[in-house]
């Protein structure tokens, strides 16, 4: 019979199957806004994790999650169903990937500022913001933040970042990005950044188009 995980692992569109990816070796799984939970879901069962926790603001997207999963699936300590905005969470544990996707740039800094000293150095944040990057970038960059990696995905006509980073100081989150552009995605991503863009006129878009322009070899 397949397991829980896999059925729900089923069901992850490419984007969240792209964040999922970066798991490495964490305990709990944090799944802050969640809404459907199916990312944080998608862990459930798998070896070495102790605590999946979804959490989301919305009554009733907790209703809902609490109607398919609590049910049917919950451990109490295990699965974990949390009425919350990630700028009022409180972790208590090591060893944490903490996933915030599919919100926009201001809310993600909140929740990252709020949770940071709460973290340890083995835990990390896997992001994929959906607006204001460019001012989130900016301020993670101020943050005691390092970057693991980061990429570009494409998927339903629309091009998504995704930047792992890990607590502590070591290579900075850059303003625009670095690693991201390198591959085919990301070209296509340039080429279409450039075109939003173009329209924009306050300073940091400017200094965003010239660094995009300066990519053309
Ligand atoms: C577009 S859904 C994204 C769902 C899922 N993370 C994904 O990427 O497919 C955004 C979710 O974030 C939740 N949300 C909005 N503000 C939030 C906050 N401050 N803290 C935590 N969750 C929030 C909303 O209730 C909603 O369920």
């Amino acid at each position: 019979m397949m397991s829980s995980s896999k059925r729900v692992g089923k069901r992850l569109s490419e984007r969240l199957k792209n964040l999922r990816k970066f798991h490495q070796k964490q305990q709990h799984i944090w799944d802050i806004g969640c809404d459907h939970g199916l990312l944080g879901m998608s862990f459930y069962g798998e070896a070495g994790i102790e605590s999946i926790n979804l959490v989301d603001p919305s009554a009733p997207v907790i209703k809902e999650l609490k109607i398919n999963y609590k049910d049917s699936y919950i451990t109490e300590g295990y699965l974990n169903i949390i009425h919350s905005e990630g700028q009022k969470l409180t972790i208590q544990k090591p060893s944490n990937t903490i996933f915030i996707a599919g919100m926009g740039g201001k809310e993600i800094g909140e929740i990252i500022s709020h949770l940071l000293p709460q973290l340890d150095n083995s835990s990390q944040i896997i992001i994929s913001p959906h607006r204001k990057i460019l001012e989130l970038r900016a301020q993670l960059k101020s943050m005691p933040l390092s970057l693991v990696t980061e990429e570009v995905i494409f998927e339903d006509e629309q091009f998504y970042q995704i930047l792992v980073l890990k607590p502590g100081k070591g290579s900075a989150v850059s303003s625009f990005g670095q690693e991201m552009w390198r591959s085919e995605v990301g070209e296509q991503y340039r080429l279409q950044q450039l075109k939003t863009y173009e329209i924009h006129k306050d300073k940091a878009s400017i200094s965003y188009l010239e660094y995009l322009k300066t990519m053309v070899e």
